[in-house]
């Protein structure tokens, strides 16, 4: 049997295989971000399906940093007794799963009255209509401290690892891209000064939850446009925050660009060329670092998962919309069927939550018709 099946370690905390879930919100939380039965469903499927570590979706670290209503938000003690249910389903089935730590940063919703808070106020052509402040120092160690707490309540709950979501479009992604923070203090300017926030929130981080509590973090090494973070910058800053104290690092995009191939959410995978679209780069984080990489994007068969982690690329192989669609994957592909995800990318999944609804995979839909 593949290797990928064996009991792999990460800083004490003991997967039973080498697949992550790669953070995915559900827009399923109850509309007060309490945990949902239907979050308890999903996660209960995931688990029961051989998922090794369940990243959770983005929950907020504080009411600040929320981007959707339903988001589960570990702000505040009243989330720890919803949490722990959800931590215990997962671990009866012989699961482990991961908090995932979020701030909007800079692209808060609106929706109750917040303006975002990014590093600073830039004109951007891509996201025009952005409204927000630039955070001052206090605001940054205000939210350093959240990450902190929520940490803390996650561990509390009987999460097995956090990990900060460093990609994409939020807060440290903003803070690590020379296109979005302009800043000329401490916070901004060289690369040490753009990844302090991520080093800051570690050791807050830290101080709730010990030394070995796994804290893992997901981090975007180029930005999806030219003139933003370079890859250069990027796979250093990877360096930085391994040599700093995160445990994982789960390599992906840094802030969008406009086309889908300049997001994380790549379509028409069909090629085996264009999938696995970032193990290049966790190639090259690997290269330069000492803890465990995992890759995440495109990955939609056994063989490809297998040769990644043969060829030394990653450690851990992350998938998030062919978990959407087949929560059951791993197990199938355990059990000997090596059929691929019949996932086929095309981010309707995602639709649903700009269309704030729940997801689901739209071939069930086609099914129950
Ligand atoms: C519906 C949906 C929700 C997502 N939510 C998150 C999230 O909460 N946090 C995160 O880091 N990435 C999120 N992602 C991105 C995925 O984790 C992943 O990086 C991306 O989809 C590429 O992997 P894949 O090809 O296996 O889907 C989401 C993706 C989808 C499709």
């Amino acid at each position: 049997m593949s290797s990928l099946f064996a009991p792999f370690e990460l800083k004490g905390m003991s997967l039973r295989n080498r697949f992550m879930r790669s953070a995915t919100f559900e827009g399923a939380g109850e509309p007060n971000g309490e945990v949902s039965s239907l979050q308890m469903q999903m996660y209960r499927d995931l688990a029961a399906g051989e998922v090794g570590l369940i990243v959770s979706g983005v929950v907020c670290v504080n009411e600040a940093g929320r981007l959707f209503a339903s988001q589960n938000c570990l702000g505040s003690d009243a989330a720890i007794p919803g949490l722990s249910r959800l931590t215990q389903t997962v671990h009866d089935q012989g699961g482990k799963v991961a908090s995932q730590l979020f701030h909007s940063g800079r692209e808060a919703s609106s929706f109750q009255g917040y303006r975002g808070l990014g590093p600073s106020v830039t004109e951007d052509p891509r996201r025009p209509n952005l409204e927000y402040d630039a955070m001052t120092h206090e605001d940054i160690v205000r939210t350093v401290e959240a990450f902190g707490d929520a940490a803390g309540r996650a561990k509390e709950a009987g999460c097995d690892a956090v990990q900060m979501h460093g990609a994409h479009a939020y807060i440290f992604a903003q803070f690590l891209s020379p296109y979005t923070n302009k800043r000329q203090d401490q916070w901004g300017g060289s690369l040490e000064n753009r990844t302090r926030l991520h080093r800051e929130v570690l050791k807050a981080i830290r101080k709730r939850v010990g030394e070995d509590y796994p804290v893992m973090i997901k981090l975007g090494v180029r930005d999806g446009f030219d003139g933003g973070l370079t890859l250069e910058d990027g796979l250093e800053a990877a360096r930085m925050l391994a040599e700093a104290g995160y445990d994982c690092l789960e390599i992906s995009q840094g802030l969008r660009g406009t086309q889908p191939h300049e997001t994380e959410f790549r379509t028409k995978l069909k090629r085996s060329e264009d999938r696995g679209y970032f193990c290049g780069w966790a190639e090259e984080v690997k290269k330069r670092v000492r803890v465990p990489v995992a890759t995440v994007g495109g990955i939609r068969d056994l063989d490809m998962a297998e040769a990644v982690v043969q060829k030394g690329q990653a450690d851990l192989v992350s998938m998030s919309r062919p978990l959407i669609s087949e929560p059951g994957l791993i197990a199938r592909w355990r059990k000997g069927d090596r059929q691929e995800a019949r996932c086929v990318s095309c981010n309707t999944c995602k639709h649903d939550l700009e269309a704030m609804k729940s997801i689901s995979c739209v071939l069930d839909r086609k099914k129950a018709k």
